[in-house]
């Protein structure tokens, strides 16, 4: 069995053409961004969203960076990455794709700058599939036999270059005929659950129903939920995850029913400057996105709302962190040291 192949980011030499995620599921259609400023809009806006894919989409990004005669140079490269890396900050991939690229624009000239910058964010993101690859057939295994899997947010193919990360042992298993029913909870504000998770799975063939977020608990209480699996946005050295904002109840809903509950992560999602989870920045986003979704009206005129994009789950409620590398059972401190060494 395999994959319809779903590409969603495509460098060209001149532009990066990203499929449009806002306009999921009801329209397919790929923004072409031809400068810094658009790709900066792309990521802000999650025209492109998820970890992996915001850090792979920043690297080609800066590879369109031009000074004001219309070409790259040392300083334009600059410049480009310090304006992405204020687009979102909580996913650390985004951060750990501009050093890349900066190691690059620090150690070539400028005759062979836009080359190079092009070979290494074409590496970022081949590197990328391969981790999504090698998490699900680490994943596989933790999921074999389970009835039904939950996931919150999207971790999948769009969130990634390919496989995604929390999705990669779900496709693993479908590859092999035996993918476990997956209830996707739709993920208010932007409904990612709903119109992007659904979207992917439904298109490989693979069960899925979407459910409120507030359904969860009961679902699992029906003993209808085997196992949850979630992606991650910065993992700190403790293994405290930032994912999208509910993960981090249902993780609590998954310890009080005894469910295990899994984060997949490439490496590049940790983030080892950070003793504890509670050193992550989250994103605070607009009140549009609670108050007037699709431009509708759903919260009076003059009431505020608060609108994080992320929450962190501390590492006693995660069963199992798996990457590219293995798994890391009962993340602590140690355990994610040793995973590493
Ligand atoms: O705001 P988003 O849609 O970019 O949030 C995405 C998530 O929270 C994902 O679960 C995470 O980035 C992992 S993607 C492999």
């Amino acid at each position: 069995m395999t994959l319809p192949p779903l590409t969603t980011i495509r460098f060209t030499g001149d532009a990066l053409c990203l499929l449009d995620q806002t306009k999921l599921p009801l329209v397919e259609e790929f923004l072409r961004c031809e400068n810094i400023e658009q790709v900066y809009n792309a990521i802000k806006r999650l025209v492109v969203r998820g970890a992996p894919a915001i850090g792979i989409a920043a690297a080609y990004g800066v590879c369109l960076a031009k000074n004001e005669q219309g070409h790259l140079d040392r300083w334009s490269v600059i410049d480009a990455m310090d304006r992405l890396a204020t687009s979102r900050p909580t996913a650390v991939n985004l951060f750990w794709a501009l050093d890349r690229m900066r190691s690059v624009a620090d150690r070539v000239d400028d005759a062979s700058l836009s080359a190079s910058l092009i070979a290494e964010a074409t590496a970022i993101d081949n590197e990328d599939r391969l981790m999504c690859r090698a998490i699900g057939q680490n994943g596989a295994s933790l999921l074999d036999g389970m009835p039904a899997v939950l996931t919150h947010c999207n971790a999948g193919s769009l969130a990634a270059s390919q496989w995604g990360t929390a999705l990669a042992p779900i496709y693993c298993l479908h590859e092999q005929g035996r993918a476990p029913k997956v209830f996707a909870d739709e993920t208010r504000p932007l409904l990612q659950g709903a119109r992007l998770t659904a979207w992917e799975l439904s298109r490989a063939g693979i069960d899925v129903n979407v459910i409120c977020d507030n359904m969860a608990g009961w679902m699992m209480k029906q003993g209808k939920i085997s196992a949850v699996i979630v992606g991650a946005d910065r993992i700190a050295s403790n293994g405290d995850a930032a994912n999208k904002i509910g993960t981090y109840g249902v993780a609590v809903l998954a310890r009080h029913h005894g469910i295990p509950f899994y984060v997949a992560a490439p490496s590049s999602t940790f983030d080892r400057s950070l003793a504890t989870g509670d050193q992550i920045p989250i994103e605070q986003r607009g009140r549009d996105e609670v108050a007037r979704p699709g431009g509708q009206t759903w919260v009076p005129d003059g009431v505020d709302v608060v609108n994080p994009a992320f929450d962190v789950t501390p590492h006693e409620l995660i069963t199992a962190i798996i990457t590219e590398i293995g798994v890391i059972h009962q993340p602590a401190v140690e355990t994610v040291q040793q995973h590493f060494a």
